[in-house]
């Protein structure tokens, strides 16, 4: 990893933000090459999302929004990550991720310094794991204590009281890197907070959002109207969301300015496809799902876009292999979930299993989220999100009548649960989940979502990874020598060509590289290099991740023989394999490599 991140410096893929003051925790900005490899990325997203599709349409959206939708989505009160704090130290972790560790804890009542007037009573210890001398700990105890009484240079002078030991297994109160014990676990919101206006106040205080979905959820309605989609249809983001994370890490895997590519797609809740087709088609086989169809019910969608997505990766470039499609387990599933499939990638950072093979680092989460989201914003702003649906109301009569009541009784009961989970007494919840269910007989419903979301950021990582590999090519002289190149896949590859003159002080190679340039350049990114030896050139591009280098030669000029006049040599990066082409036909050919 430490190879990867220091090209991304070297080669102005990432930088640290605002390194001149010592960088800031967590903030990373993208170079001339990251502004490319992101900007196309996010290309192949939109494009493959919306621009491509019927049935998605896409939205762009405030970072700052209503408080109250933060409210409605639970954010406020439940988006929290529970954190320790180092006694010793006083870094910060999220509990949740502490390793656990075994060993021998020494514990002490509290301490004294008599000379120096200090006596303190405060229990206080110490894991010390298998093979450490004692003294460890009672040098870490001592210079906790000298810490509280904000007197370092006390720690050698003080006496430990009431030492006690004791054996534990698998702890996670004790800080991994020094033993010392950890404070009781805190919840922290990881909303960043701001004011809106000039007063500083309580009612003025607004979010940076943390996830692009929401102004999806609370835009429904609008665009449902101006769209003339009906369900099933999607609404597609992408943008900026910050987490104020307790822990960043991984360089750019966990940041907290982040972008998001989020799809909210909108689908008919089971018991309305029951109704309009007699039955919900079932999944028969792992796979993809093959075209929509109008018995889907939400395992299929599920299903769909969680291959969906696999197959995007694989587009541009993450190998089958790369990915792990991990379903999450019931107790780790959000209380309205009915099931989430994380994508996972194998970073080189990542956990490995016990045959040591890695086991792969969350890129995006495809969940299904039931009618939650839409009805939590219905709750809170009093705006129906509920929508007509013409298929509906005219397959409902021709129901038999205990076929309805079927129905009926499960949407009820399903409306009835989501009412009581979110406080709502239960007679109030009873009588509003019947009103729902009789609405549904009349056509009406609140959509349910599955939400494919991904990370910008953690794809544009995870490209890199995968693009980055040493090989042995040829130097100057012919002698072998390692060579860093980027795979990436044409379709993403920051720069498509580079375009060189084989020689610089040659006026008519140049003239004609030029020009060469200006042909390509409104179709594809060009890049100009004429500076140094053609070795060296293609080193700096195979770096850089370009795919295809164009040299113009004498061959070119025609000055080997007519036939091969106005020829150009095409080098293929992960190859090295140079052919010949007319520069008549070096836009389609280019096209053709990079769509
Ligand atoms: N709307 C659902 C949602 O936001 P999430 O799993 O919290 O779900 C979705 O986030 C994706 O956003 C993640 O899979 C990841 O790719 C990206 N993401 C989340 N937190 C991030 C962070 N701190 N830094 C970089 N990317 C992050």
């Amino acid at each position: 990893m430490e190879r990867i991140v220091s090209l991304c410096k070297r080669r102005g893929f990432i930088f640290q933000s605002s390194e001149i003051y010592g960088g800031i925790n967590g903030f990373w900005d993208y170079g001339p090459l990251g502004a490319e490899l992101k900007r196309n990325l996010k290309d192949a997203w939109w494009r493959t999302m919306t621009q491509r599709r019927d049935d998605v349409v896409g939205l762009d959206a405030t970072i700052i929004m209503h408080p109250k939708i933060w409210h409605a989505s639970g954010h406020t009160t439940t988006f929290a990550d529970p954190m320790v704090d180092c006694l010793l130290t006083k870094k910060r972790f999220r509990a949740d991720q502490i390793e656990p560790s075994s060993g021998i804890v020494y514990s002490f009542a509290g301490a004294e310094a008599r000379d120096a007037g200090f006596k303190v009573e405060r229990a206080y210890s110490v894991l010390l794991q298998k093979g450490e001398h004692p003294d460890r700990a009672r040098k870490t105890a001592r210079l906790y204590y000298a810490q509280t009484a904000n007197q370092p240079t006390l720690a050698d002078k003080i006496e430990l009281q009431g030492e006690k030991t004791e054996k534990v297994e698998n702890s996670t109160r004790f800080n991994p890197e020094n033993g010392s014990l950890l404070t009781e676990p805190r919840l922290f919101n990881l909303m960043f907070k701001t004011c809106v206006g000039p007063v500083e106040s309580e009612e003025n205080t607004a979010y940076l959002r943390p996830e692009t979905a929401q102004a999806i959820f609370a835009q429904f309605k609008n665009t449902l109207e101006v769209s003339r989609q009906k369900v099933p249809f999607g609404i597609c983001q992408m943008g900026k969301a910050f987490r104020n994370e307790i822990n960043p890490r991984n360089f750019t895997f966990r940041s907290r300015e982040f972008e998001q590519m989020e799809l909210e797609f909108f689908i008919r809740p089971d018991e309305a496809v029951e109704a309009i087709c007699g039955s919900v088609a079932q999944p028969a086989q792992p796979g993809h799902p093959g075209q929509p169809q109008a018995n889907w019910g939400w395992q299929l969608w599920h299903q769909y876009w969680v291959e969906e997505r696999l197959a995007f990766y694989e587009g541009i470039g993450l190998p089958r292999t790369s990915l792990v499609e991990y379903w999450q387990k019931p107790e780790e599933l959000a209380h309205y979930a009915r099931a989430t499939v994380d994508i996972l990638y194998k970073f080189p950072f990542s956990k490995r299993d016990e045959k040591g093979e890695l086991m792969g680092e969350e890129l995006e989460g495809v969940a299904a989220r039931s009618d939650f989201d839409l009805s939590q914003h219905q709750r809170f702003s009093g705006k129906a999100m509920t929508v007509f649906d013409e298929e509906l109301k005219a397959a409902w009569p021709k129901l038999e009548e205990k076929r309805q009541q079927e129905l009926t009784e499960r949407y009820c009961g399903a409306r009835k649960k989501y009412l009581t989970k979110m406080g709502e007494e239960e007679p109030a919840a009873e009588k509003a989940a019947r009103e729902d269910a009789a609405n549904l007989a009349r056509g009406y419903y609140v959509p349910h979502v599955i939400e494919p979301s991904a990370g910008v950021d953690r794809l544009a990582l995870a490209l890199i990874c995968n693009a980055y590999a040493e090989d042995q090519a040829p130097d100057e002289k012919g002698k072998m020598e390692t060579r860093i190149l980027m795979r990436f896949h044409p379709r993403i590859a920051p720069i498509k060509v580079a375009v060189f003159p084989l020689l610089k002080n040659k006026p008519e190679l140049v003239k004609k590289a030029l020009e060469v340039r200006d042909l390509l350049r409104p179709h594809l990114t060009v890049f100009y290099d004429e500076a140094g030896a053609i070795g060296r050139r293609y080193r700096r591009q195979d770096e850089a991740g370009t795919p295809f280098g164009v040299t113009i030669d004498f061959e070119t000029l025609g000055e080997k023989g007519p036939e091969l006049k106005d020829t150009v040599t095409l080098r293929e990066r992960d190859t090295m394999k140079q052919t010949r082409l007319p520069i008549s036909g070096l836009v389609a050919a280019l096209a053709e490599k990079t769509r």
